[in-house]
């Protein structure tokens, strides 16, 4: 029938996995449209955690088609282990797992790049994850790509030879860098074998097909809108569209397609590795969000800045992406808190800001603040909304008047069941 997205509002790790993985009842496919293994998927039931990068977060629906768009880059070695740690403990669930021709591959030294590019840039490094994810959507926009469809022809060695010789061209000026060409390739072709078993499609003609049969897709975004190459914070940015019409471009919909726009964010903020955060916490406060709310990345490991709602952000991602319900995650983090502060609007230099403003990397952005009383309960054992405390239902009408958009969903916890539905 239609073409639904989900996506983050914030700096990447909203909770989408859990979500995706909620609303999957309600689609016949999940496809995700941009992003590489850099995205971390959680999603916990019946006691299991399973981190996803590559895969679509419908995979553990029986019945469900998951596609892996064109938008995304996939990373082989890291896709071959991710299916073998699925496949280990929930069988028959990749039988429905399709990738699309036109996605680009990660090689090994496009890894090799990514870490390059970052040790030269020092103390300015953008906080790649180095996974050759930024110089895989160098090579697609400059033409040079290897693609999943070319694995279906002889000449794809050639191609990825020549595509090597240049890698190697570039890595050359770099001294500092030490690797085993060989050794990488052994893994990376090993793992080309694997993918090869998988099917191969013209997703965007599927896609077509599927909203001709009206049948319902949801297109799953990773990281967030303000790591959104063109709006996000550049260039701390990722190097795909993060936002709604990346759905378009990654999957091959068209916007007309699209009816609802689901944007998650957390009730607070964070964000991983370099870049602006105006509402970062340095105090007791922010450590107790990063304990509490286990802020460590679910791919890297890395710890997760952390600080209080920022609501001119919020605000930006809402318009940029054209979110029709929003869905908020990690409330019961909040619990214990006296106060609890939400960023209204930014100040630079005595005037005040209430767009997200371009001189966003500005260190000298003081957010105004407006504090709300926090509360004691712990929230996580509780589905209906009306037996949430009232210094919470107040936070939420608050930001639901701001943002002029309505909290359908509030995430009270990681599990599956760990949700209020309004
Ligand atoms: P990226 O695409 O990498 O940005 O990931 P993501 O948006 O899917 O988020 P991710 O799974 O990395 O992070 C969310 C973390 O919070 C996971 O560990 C989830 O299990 C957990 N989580 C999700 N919702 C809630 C919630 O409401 N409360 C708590 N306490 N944890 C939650």
């Amino acid at each position: 029938m239609a073409v639904d997205v989900l996506l983050g509002l914030q700096w990447g790790d909203e909770g989408k996995g859990k979500v995706v993985d909620i609303f999957t009842q309600n689609y016949s496919i999940v496809a995700r449209f941009q992003g590489g293994p850099n995205a971390g998927h959680t999603l916990e039931f019946d006691g299991n955690k399973y981190v996803l990068h590559t895969i679509p977060s419908g995979i553990f629906h029986k019945g469900t088609v998951n596609i892996i768009g064109n938008g995304v880059v996939i990373d082989p070695v890291t896709f071959r282990d991710e299916i073998s740690k699925i496949t280990s403990r929930q069988q028959g669930v990749i039988d429905q797992l399709f990738i699309s021709r036109k996605a680009h591959l990660i090689l090994p030294t496009h890894r090799l790049l990514d870490k390059s590019s970052e040790i030269s840039k020092g103390k300015s490094k953008i906080g790649s994850t180095l996974k050759g994810i930024g110089p895989a959507y160098m090579d697609k926009t400059g033409r040079n790509g290897l693609r999943v469809g070319d694995l279906e022809s002889k000449s794809w060695r050639d191609k990825y030879r020549s595509l090597v010789k240049k890698h190697e061209a570039l890595i050359g000026f770099n001294t500092a860098l030490d690797y085993d060409l060989e050794a990488l390739e052994r893994d990376f072709f090993e793992s080309l074998k694997f993918i090869k078993s998988f099917t191969f499609i013209d997703s965007e003609s599927y896609l077509h097909r599927a909203i001709r049969d009206s049948k319902n897709i949801l297109a799953e975004g990773a990281q967030g809108t303000l790591l959104d190459v063109d709006f996000g914070t550049y260039p701390y940015v990722t190097s795909s569209n993060t936002t709604v019409a990346g759905a378009c471009i990654g999957l091959g919909v068209p916007p007309s397609a699209i009816v609802q726009v689901f944007g998650i964010f957390k009730a607070y903020t964070t964000r991983v590795g370099s870049g602006p955060f105006p509402t970062e916490l340095f105090d007791k406060s922010g450590e107790t969000l990063c304990k509490v709310g286990c802020e460590f990345g679910a791919t890297t490991g890395r710890k997760r800045r952390c600080g209080w709602l920022d609501l001119v952000a919020l605000k930006y991602a809402c318009e940029v992406n054209g979110v029709t319900q929003l869905i908020m995650t990690k409330g019961d983090v909040l619990s214990g808190f006296e106060t609890i502060k939400v960023c209204k609007s930014y100040k630079i230099k005595d005037k005040t800001y209430d767009d997200f403003p371009y001189k966003i990397n500005e260190t000298d952005i003081e957010p105004v603040y407006q504090d709300f009383k926090g509360w004691e309960a712990d929230i996580s054992k509780l589905r209906d909304y009306g037996d949430l405390p009232i210094e919470m239902k107040k936070y939420i009408a608050f930001l639901e008047e701001k943002l002029g958009l309505p909290i359908k969903i509030i995430s009270v916890g990681p599990d599956r069941s760990e949700i209020i539905l309004r």
